[in-house]
């Protein structure tokens, strides 16, 4: 788990939280509902990143990923903005954007440009929501 400040267009300072571990089933989704439970609790303002083709967070805010509009990988390739991609969850406080089946294919073109991981740099800032999770 990494952790990074932005500063956001309006002057608000934005933390990204990142959670990615090589190994599986260590317990990241897990840890990524839970962090962003208990932030939004403290009345933080979250945005969960899910940059999982198992959408397995998505699922857990419930949120099937097999009926949202967009997801991470089309705001990374820019099919979509990401205001229009953002969804509520089962959880106050916590806006999601999903993951999905596709992600698999999408990160395998993203891994040849290495400046896509910035690419949600921006609509953060604007949107400038105080704590972001992201995870792999
Ligand atoms: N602290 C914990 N104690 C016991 N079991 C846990 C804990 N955290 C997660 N688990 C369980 O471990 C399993 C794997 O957790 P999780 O899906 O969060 O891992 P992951 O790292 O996201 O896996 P993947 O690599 O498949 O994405 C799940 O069944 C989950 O319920
Ligand atoms: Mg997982």
């Amino acid at each position: 788990m990494s952790s990074t400040q932005l500063n956001a267009t309006n002057g608000q300072a934005v933390k990204v939280i990142t959670v990615a571990n090589q190994a599986g089933s260590v317990g990241k989704s897990t840890m990524v509902a839970a962090l962003a439970a208990l932030l939004a609790a403290d009345g933080k303002r979250v945005l969960v990143v899910d940059a999982d083709s198992q959408a397995n967070v998505s699922h857990s805010l419930g949120v099937a990923s097999t009926e949202v509009a967009h997801h991470t990988g089309d705001v990374l390739l820019r099919r979509a903005e990401i205001l229009d991609a953002l969804v509520e969850t089962n959880t106050d406080g916590v806006l999601l954007l999903p993951g999905h089946a596709d992600l698999a294919t999408d990160l395998v073109e993203l891994n040849s440009m290495p400046i896509a991981a910035l690419r949600l740099r921006k609509p953060m800032q604007e949107r400038s929501p105080s704590t972001t999770s992201t995870w792999s």
